[in-house]
């Protein structure tokens, strides 16, 4: 995540005067020197946030404005997540094999990219929304499995003989508390560029400490900025009004032994899936926790799911590597950038 052209700083060991105390961190968040403009960001996610899934028709003009998008979906339609084999480039016959809502959320996610965040330059931003995007994929396919929609090794229920499997089902069906499992996957570790933007000197050090050390990177947050992005992304979607389960989940992503809502367990098992297949970069250089079946996490979403079929060994054998040949997204350069 360092920008080389400021490599110059890596030639010098950490400095420890840049450990700042978390008043002081959360004073310069909330009282900046400048305006901050992470916050740009904003409204994009709250549009994410209730967003119904778009007609077909209407993606497939959308996808025109986003080609990374639609180069990603392309791809994904060729996954093993896919609803049905694509065997031709048909981009309609790509959208439905992803599922519309799915690719909804990521024809925003790459306008929002495109022309709403301007990161500091300190640091490099795709290899983080890469690992954020992946995230929020599997999460996405998770859930579905969870939900009972998807099986996998069998493929997709077709709706003909649906069964209520669980509660999270019974809600989906009703439309209730449905937050979009992407989107927590997505913001996860928005706490990251949001520590990067106001405290750019102590976040390298702790990046780099994390590196030196091969420790976690949020311990290594709370050493130098005295908070880690787990909580600090909490507070600024708290400050910013985006509230809820999906805060929620973005607070509690690393707790995988915490009983939290099914959303939080989704986006923390999403999260230390990807990071095992190094999908992305979340900035971290260990993964927290390998075997993720052993977790509360899991234990709690296998018991949501009721599905008896859901089991570590069918994980491991059919989901898991699907995981591993995930595509890579593409973030637009911000133009002018
Ligand atoms: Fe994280």
């Amino acid at each position: 995540m360092l920008n080389p052209k400021f490599s110059s700083w890596a030639e010098n060991a950490v400095d420890p005067n840049l450990v700042r105390k978390r008043e002081d961190t959360l004073n310069a968040l909330q009282k900046p020197m400048k305006p901050l403009k992470l916050p740009g960001l904003v409204k994009s996610l709250k549009d994410m946030l209730i967003l119904k899934p778009t007609d077909v028709e209407d993606l497939m003009e959308a996808l025109d404005l986003v080609p990374q998008v639609d180069d990603f979906v392309a791809a994904l339609a060729q996954t093993g997540f896919a609803r049905k084999h694509v065997e031709t480039a048909s981009r309609r016959k790509a959208i439905r094999a992803v599922g519309t809502d799915l690719v909804s959320q990521l024809v925003l996610t790459g306008l929002m990219l495109r022309d709403d965040f301007q990161a500091p330059s300190e640091f490099v931003w795709t290899s983080f929304w890469q690992h954020a995007v992946s995230t929020g994929v599997v999460a996405h396919y998770l859930m579905q499995v969870v939900e009972g929609e998807f099986t996998p090794g069998k493929g997709w229920d077709d709706g003909k003989n649906k069964k209520l499997t669980s509660m999270v089902a019974l809600n989906t069906l009703l439309g209730k508390g449905k937050v979009s499992a992407y989107l927590g996957g997505l913001i996860h570790d928005i706490g990251k560029p949001v520590m990067a933007e106001v405290a750019p000197y102590p976040y390298y050090a702790a990046l780099r400490a994390a590196i030196d050390e091969q420790s976690s990177l949020y311990e290594m947050e709370r050493r130098f900025l005295g908070i880690d992005h787990a909580e600090l992304g909490q507070m600024w979607l708290s400050w910013n009004g985006i509230n809820g389960t999906i805060q929620q989940a973005v607070a509690e992503h690393h707790d995988l032994n915490k009983k939290t809502s099914a959303l939080a367990s989704t986006v923390a098992l999403a999260n230390q899936l990807v990071k095992v297949y190094g999908m992305g970069y979340s900035g971290s250089p260990v993964v927290d926790q390998r075997n993720v079946w052993k977790t509360r996490s899991w234990t709690d979403l296998q018991a949501a799911c009721r599905n008896p079929e859901i089991t570590p060994e069918l994980m491991e054998e059919h989901f898991v590597p699907l995981v591993g040949h995930l595509p890579l997204f593409e973030p637009l350069p911000r133009i002018g950038a």
